[in-house]
C-alpha cells in the first residue's frame, strides 16, 4: 500500500508553483523533501492534506484522499504546520488531547488519556503537562504540536520543519522519534525539512524540489551531488557512516 501523487499541479493566483510532481510513497518509508525557501514544499504538504487546490491526483490506499470526509481523513492523515499559531491559550496535555479527537466524540476515553501520557513521557513533556502552550519556550511548545501528531496515530504523517526551534539533542531526537514510529506503525511519512544534513542522516529517500519541480529522487548518495547547485553554495560533500553529510 502506498501514497501515489500523480500529475500533480498547484497555483497560487496566476503563479505556478507545482508543476508536474509524480511520486510514490510506500508503507514504512521516511521521504524528506528539500529544496530551497520557496521551492513549494510547503505547498506539496498542503495538497496532500487537501487545504490547498490542485490538479492532478492523490490516490492512498486505491482512495482518492479528495474524495473521503474529513472525520474519516482525520485518522488517516496528521499534519504539523511550518507555523502554529496560538488562537487561545490551552494546556500541552490538551494540545496533544487534541490529537486524539477522530477518536472520541466528547469526552477522552481512558485509552486516549493512557496514550497522551506515554507520548508526553517518550518527549520529555510530562513536567509541562500543565503548563500553558503560550507559557514555555519556542522547542518545548514545538515538541507539544509534534506529540499531538503522534497521538493522532495516522497512517500519513506530514511534518513541516518538525526541528524549527528545537537544540541538537532534540533536533535529533525528534528525527530518531519520527524515524521509529514510521517502522513500528508502518506510516508514510514525509517531512519537509531545511537541515539536509538531518535529512540525509535519517530519511530512507530524498526528493529535491526547486521551482516547484523534481529535481532528484533518490536516496541520500544519489541527491547529494546537487545540493551545492540547488542551493547556490560551496560545501564539501563527506562520508558518515556510510551517509553522506555536506559541510560549509
Ligand atoms: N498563500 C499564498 N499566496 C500566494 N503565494 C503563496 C502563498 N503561500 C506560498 N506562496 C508562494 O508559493 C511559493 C512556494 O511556497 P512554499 O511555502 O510552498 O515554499 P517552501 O518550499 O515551503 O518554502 P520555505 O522553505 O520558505 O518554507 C513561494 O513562491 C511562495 O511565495
Ligand atoms: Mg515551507
Amino acid at each position: 500500500m502506498s501514497l501515489e501523487i500523480i500529475n500533480l499541479y498547484s497555483n497560487y493566483g496566476l503563479k505556478t508553483i507545482l508543476k508536474n510532481i509524480n511520486l510514490k510513497i510506500n508503507k514504512g518509508e521516511l521521504l524528506a523533501i528539500i529544496g530551497p525557501n520557496g521551492a513549494g514544499k510547503t505547498t506539496f504538504l498542503k495538497c496532500i492534506l487537501g487545504v490547498k487546490s490542485y490538479k492532478g491526483r492523490i490516490i492512498y490506499d486505491g482512495m482518492d484522499l479528495s474524495k473521503i470526509s474529513e472525520r474519516e481523513k482525520a485518522k488517516i492523515i496528521s499534519y504539523l504546520p511550518q507555523f502554529t499559531p496560538i488562537i487561545f491559550p490551552i494546556t500541552i496535555f490538551e494540545n496533544v488531547i487534541l490529537g486524539r479527537l477522530p477518536y472520541f466524540w466528547t469526552i477522552p476515553k481512558k485509552e486516549d488519556i493512557e496514550f497522551v501520557n506515554k507520548i508526553l513521557e517518550d518527549l520529555n513533556l510530562i513536567e509541562y503537562s500543565n503548563r500553558y502552550i503560550d507559557e514555555v519556550s519556542g522547542g518545548e511548545r514545538q515538541r507539544a504540536n509534534i506529540a499531538r501528531i503522534i497521538a493522532q496515530n495516522s497512517k500519513i504523517m506530514l511534518f513541516d520543519e518538525p526541528t524549527a526551534n528545537l537544540d541538537l539533542k532534540y533536533q535529533l531526537e525528534i528525527m530518531e522519534l519520527i524515524r521509529k514510529i514510521t517502522k513500528e506503525r508502518n506510516t508514510i511519512t514525509i517531512i519537509a525539512i531545511h537541515e539536509v544534513n538531518l535529512a540525509f542522516k535519517y530519511a530512507d529517500r530524498i526528493v529535491l524540489l526547486n521551482n516547484g519541480e523534481i529535481i532528484c529522487n533518490g536516496s541520500p548518495n544519489e541527491v547529494i551531488s546537487m545540493i551545492n547547485k540547488i542551493y547556490e553554495v560551496n560545501g564539501e560533500i563527506i562520508d558518515f557512516n556510510g551517509r553522506p553529510r555536506i559541510i560549509y
